[in-house]
């Protein structure tokens, strides 16, 4: 997918997960990626890893306007364009059913799964604008169609990015805005899950009993890995996905199991 070298690409939560996949994966093509993420060791240990030079990792706080505006100052000044903005940050944040989560729960996981899109498609789109080659991919989740009593919040968040996805593809005719759905991938918040198990049982063995448990209901037979995800998210970013918009991608190695 040589299209995509030299491409500016912004990756949000890019230091773990699927971001930090996305971000390599896009490194390896030759893009110059845009990173960021709260903490900045894990953007330090990514930008040992990415291959390509011009890269440029900062760290925000994606939940709040103010991390949001300095981050993309920042991809302003250094890159002064941009070709694809992946709106990947998000996190269930607390698991708690509808009675456990407060309004406070609420309002977090909207600043966190929803707003930080919302104002880095505003802030991105006069530049895309520029670009021959313009996308938007915000990672939404399977919880958006399909939502979770342990994370109501969560899953009417995912709802909300994938129905924005849709209504921004018909606001922009010269912008391919599309969302990409995953279903359990093997990442932080299941490692926090594992770690939780860790004075019943070693950590290895609760990992091994959550992806047993988790792989047994997906025909494929096994979680996701961030790198499942890379290979899409290259595609609907390039040249290739040109007729591509308002679209949905489930991946979930079937979980779904959605025909349409
Ligand atoms: N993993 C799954 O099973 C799964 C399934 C469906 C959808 N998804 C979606 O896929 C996306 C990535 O999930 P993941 O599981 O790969 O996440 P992850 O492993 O928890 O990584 C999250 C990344 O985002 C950063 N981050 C978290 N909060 C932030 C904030 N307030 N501001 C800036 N950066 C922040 C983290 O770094 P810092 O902590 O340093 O900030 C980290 O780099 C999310 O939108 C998630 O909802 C995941």
């Amino acid at each position: 997918m040589s299209s995509l070298k030299n491409r500016k690409v912004i990756v949000t939560g890019a230091a773990d997960g699927i971001g930090r996949a996305i971000a390599l994966a896009f490194g390896k093509e030759g893009a110059l990626v845009a990173g960021c993420s709260r903490g900045s060791e894990g953007l330090e240990s990514l930008g040992k890893e990415i291959e390509g030079s011009g890269h440029l990792f900062f760290s925000a706080d994606l939940s709040k306007a103010e991390g949001i505006q300095a981050f993309f100052d920042k991809v302003r000044e250094s890159f002064g364009g941009i070709d694809v903005l992946v709106n990947n940050v998000g996190a269930v944040l607390k698991l708690g059913n509808f009675f456990e989560v407060s309004d406070e729960d609420w309002e977090n996981s909207f600043q966190l799964n929803l707003m930080s899109a919302v104002r880095l498609c505003r802030l991105s789109i006069p530049f895309l604008r520029e670009s021959s080659c313009a996308r938007i991919i915000n990672i939404s989740s399977i919880a958006a169609s399909h939502p979770q009593e342990i994370f109501p919040h969560y899953s009417a968040m995912k709802a909300g990015l994938s129905n924005l996805t849709v209504s921004l593809a018909q606001t922009l005719d010269d912008i391919c805005v599309n969302s990409v759905s995953p279903g359990p991938v093997w990442s932080r918040s299941w490692e926090e899950e594992a770690k939780a198990q860790e004075n019943e049982i070693s950590f290895e063995q609760a990992k091994k009993n959550i992806m047993e448990q988790t792989g047994k209901n997906i025909p494929l037979k096994r979680m996701g890995v961030p790198e499942d995800l890379t290979g899409l998210v290259l595609f609907l970013a390039s040249e290739k996905s040109a007729w591509i918009t308002a679209t949905n991608f489930t991946i979930d190695g079937g979980l779904t199991r959605n025909p349409f």
